[in-house]
């Protein structure tokens, strides 16, 4: 298949080079964030799924168009039974040097079990959505979850070697007395620390004006109490960096509705069920799966139709109350 010339490398309208895909392999998860789920959530028939396989040859496809990372999310994306088969075969494109980085998203949860896995696959960092220290608030925030099992999990991931970024999602009153706690585990254990805003995805039966906390507010609180310069490194996404002098550490911050980084956007999304999605902040996407069944040498095209269509920034109402901007659920596309 024609796939290595240049016109197939992908750069958007707006002259953004696309390298990073976040891939979600499930939309199902052993745990409901207050933020992200609704209690009974109506997951997709596994029928609907991409199979490992189809995952491989869709993610081997952008490797070929020029994706040079790749992150697998979810939902979790270690609940997908025999995931480490793909991190497997998608790992021969690190010793290629093709794909240059293989990462994850994940709660944590059965990081105590597929750690040193995913290290032998090539993963050299994982993010750890974790946003209290306090097991009775994490069972409350996840609405089931045992924090001790994503503590382990910690361990496991440090003592196989993969670095580990935390990620946080910033809420009104428990999680703003906690964050100096946080701040002092994460980089205490030379973990990296993030901070996102919540995002109105999806309806999740919960009061989101209610606990939105805008992170310029929190960083101005911060800076009472911690020494905060701003740090140079970027990943060409969302999250802009400060240093913490006392800590040694960087404390990232993701804020979606209150800042505008979607100039220097480099990512597409596909959902579990084979969705492109050009932008999380837009429920536009174009479906890839039928032609992967049927007839790949659409699937050019069909990205192409995918990155047209890619909107110069997202749409995200910060006044919108409590209605979600998009309706889709985090679980579908995993941030
Ligand atoms: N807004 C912001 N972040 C969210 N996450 C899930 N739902 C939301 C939301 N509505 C986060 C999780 C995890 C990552 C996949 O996305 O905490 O870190
Ligand atoms: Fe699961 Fe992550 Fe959503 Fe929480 S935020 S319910 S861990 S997918």
């Amino acid at each position: 298949m024609p796939f290595d010339t240049p016109s197939d490398r992908l750069t958007d309208p707006f002259g953004r080079r696309i390298t990073y895909l976040r891939l979600s392999v499930t939309d199902r998860c052993d745990l409901r964030c207050t933020y992200c789920m609704s209690e009974r959530m109506r997951f997709v028939p596994k029928a609907e799924l991409l199979s490992l396989e189809e995952l491989a040859l869709l993610s081997e496809d952008f490797i070929r168009r020029g994706v040079t990372k790749l992150r697998l999310t979810g939902g979790e994306p270690l609940v997908r039974r025999d995931v480490i088969q793909l991190f497997s075969a998608l790992s021969r494109h690190l010793d290629t040097g093709a794909l240059e980085e293989l990462t994850l998203t994940t709660n944590g949860t059965l990081l105590s079990r597929f750690a040193r896995d995913l290290a032998a696959c090539g993963v050299r960092r994982v993010n750890v959505s974790l946003d209290t220290l306090d097991p009775a608030r994490y069972r409350a925030v996840t609405r089931r979850g045992d924090i001790s099992k994503v503590l382990a999990g910690l361990d496991a991931a440090q003592a196989a070697g993969l670095r580990v970024k935390l990620n946080a999602v910033a809420s009104r009153g428990a999680f703003e007395a906690e964050i100096d706690d946080l701040i002092r585990f994460a980089h205490g254990r030379g973990m990296d620390l993030s901070l996102i805003e919540e995002m109105p995805l999806g309806e999740t039966g919960t009061d989101r004006p209610d606990r939105f906390l805008r992170l310029d507010r929190l960083v101005d609180d911060l800076g009472k109490r911690w020494t905060l310069s701003p740090d140079r490194k970027s990943t060409g996404g969302p999250a802009r960096y400060l240093h913490i002098t006392e800590t040694g550490g960087l404390l990232g911050l993701i804020s979606p509705l209150s800042c505008n980084f979607c100039a220097s956007c480099n990512r597409l999304r596909v959902s579990a069920t084979g969705k492109l999605y050009p932008c999380m902040g837009d429920d536009g996407a174009v479906d890839l799966r039928a032609a992967l069944r049927d007839a790949p040498e659409r699937i050019g095209g069909l990205i192409r139709t995918a990155l047209a269509a890619k909107p110069r920034h997202h749409f995200f109402d910060t006044r919108a109350g409590s209605t979600p901007a998009v309706m889709r659920h985090m679980s579908v596309l995993g941030g």
